[in-house]
């Protein structure tokens, strides 16, 4: 395949459109915020702190990732969100309890002046919220009108010349793709008729789509995983991404599975549970809401460990997740990890990893580096799903003749090599061989 022929340079603002301002949304506004006026580091983002090797081991080039690849700057960043809650950004973080009071006094005034849009909700998909500040429309072909009138006004206000947006909003109720997601012909007569399988976070990827916003969904919700979704995107030339950020035990699931595999030892069962307190957690309560979130979690190990292809090693692996809604705790997520291991002439062993991890921490530099990759992709002229991406997801979304790739250091090395690819360095191969002959 040849490398994009040019890439255009980011000029002008960038709007970056939020459907959600919970606390994933605002930990991530706040820290762009500090991070620009240099009063926090941008930890845990490849786009801010990242490096990327270039030719041989002995060529010394290692730029950072910023000065390799044309990204918007943080200075550019426009913020827009939507939320069923009318509280602006300052309020939303300060009920989200992610960042301390200091952190926030600095930028109170600039999150204070972010305030969400109305949203699209329909409660029967998000049973345990009950907000007030929503749109109202005849059908969802309108409520889809009405979310691209927001986007258009939002641009033009701010004159920014693209957009981006990352779903942050409540994981919805289990739903599987079904006729009305087959094909754009059928999802529009669905709007049309106000199918009950159109949830509300598909319209905000519908209407971000038929305006050329590249959109990637944070949450386990179909939202943009479907058929008539990817057809759209082609057509309108404009990236997707998705789904569930990898943040947390999936993250760590994601760490130790591939380093298992790879010495070939063996696993008898994971069992993983774990307590958070935050609106996230109270969502999930919900069994339906849970379902999404289950299936999103259990597809990671299916596939890095491969059981049909390793029967013995882990065509019996027993795996479980828990989650508990636990309101002391907060965003504060602590994770229970116990995995039975089996090692050389099949002898038992345990891991146990207990994480006390801040699952909004972890999320917002993966919304930025989505943000920012996105954007480049759409000035690369990339279209449909963004595999390369797949690193910052708990279920990538892939072309359908291939399984996932969920391994997070090859996925870490095709993101790498795919910006290595579209500025027309060699790829890395690792092979290595060159260095001894
Ligand atoms: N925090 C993490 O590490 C992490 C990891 C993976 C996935 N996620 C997913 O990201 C999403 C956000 O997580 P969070 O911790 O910020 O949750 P949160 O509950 O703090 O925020 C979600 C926000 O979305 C709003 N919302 C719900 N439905 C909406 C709609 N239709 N339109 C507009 N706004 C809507 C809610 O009112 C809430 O303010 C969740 O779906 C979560 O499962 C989070």
């Amino acid at each position: 395949m040849q490398a994009p022929e040019r890439i255009t340079p980011p000029e002008g603002k960038l709007a970056v459109f939020l459907p959600g301002l919970g606390a994933v949304a605002t930990t991530f506004i706040t820290g762009c915020l500090l991070a620009r006026a240099g009063q926090a580091p941008p930890i845990g983002s490849l786009t801010q702190m990242g490096t990327l090797r270039l030719g041989k081991r002995t060529e010394d080039r290692v730029p950072k990732i910023a000065d390799f690849v044309p990204l918007a700057s943080l200075h550019d960043l426009e913020f827009a969100a939507w939320d069923l809650f009318p509280d602006n950004a300052y309020e939303a973080a300060v009920t989200a309890g992610v960042l301390n009071a200091q952190h926030l006094a600095l930028v109170k005034d600039e999150l204070s002046r972010i305030e969400p849009m109305p949203a699209a909700f329909y409660p029967e998909h998000v049973k345990r919220l009950h907000g007030t500040h929503v749109k109202k429309a005849a059908s969802k072909a309108e409520m889809v009108e009405a979310l691209r009138a927001d986007i258009r006004g939002f641009m033009q206000a701010r004159g920014c010349t693209r957009g981006v947006a990352v779903s942050c909003n409540s994981t919805e109720i289990y739903i599987e793709p079904g006729e009305v997601h087959a094909s754009v012909r059928a999802f529009e007569r669905g709007l049309l008729e106000s199918d009950p399988n159109i949830t509300g976070s598909q319209l905000y990827a519908w209407a971000c789509l038929k305006e050329g916003v590249a959109f990637a969904n944070g949450a386990p919700s179909l939202c943009v995983d479907f058929p008539a979704a990817l057809e759209l995107a082609r057509e309108m030339r404009t990236p997707i991404a998705g789904k569930d950020f990898k943040t947390g035990q999936t993250l760590m699931k994601t760490i130790i599975a591939p380093g298992l595999k790879s010495r070939m030892l063996g696993l008898r069962g994971w069992f993983s549970t774990n307590i958070l307190g935050n609106r996230d957690g109270e969502v999930l309560d919900d069994p339906d809401n849970f379902r999404t979130k289950e299936v999103s979690k259990l597809g990671v190990l299916e596939h890095i460990l491969q059981p049909d292809r390793y029967p013995e090693l882990y065509g019996n692996a027993y795996h479980k997740v828990r989650i508990n809604y636990y309101p002391p705790r907060g965003d504060a997520k602590e994770s229970w990890d116990n995995i039975d291991i089996v090692g050389w002439l099949g002898y038992d062993m345990q891991i146990k990893v207990d994480f006390l991890c801040r699952d909004s921490i972890l999320a917002a530099p993966v919304v930025l580096d989505l943000v920012l990759f996105l954007d480049l992709a759409r000035r690369a002229n990339f279209r449909g799903v963004q595999e390369w991406l797949s690193f910052y997801f708990k279920s990538p979304m892939t072309a359908a003749s291939v399984y996932p790739e969920h391994d997070l250091f090859i996925q870490l090395m095709k993101l790498k090599n795919t910006l290595r690819w579209m500025q027309g360095e060699e790829l890395i191969t690792h092979l290595g061989n060159e260095y001894y002959d």
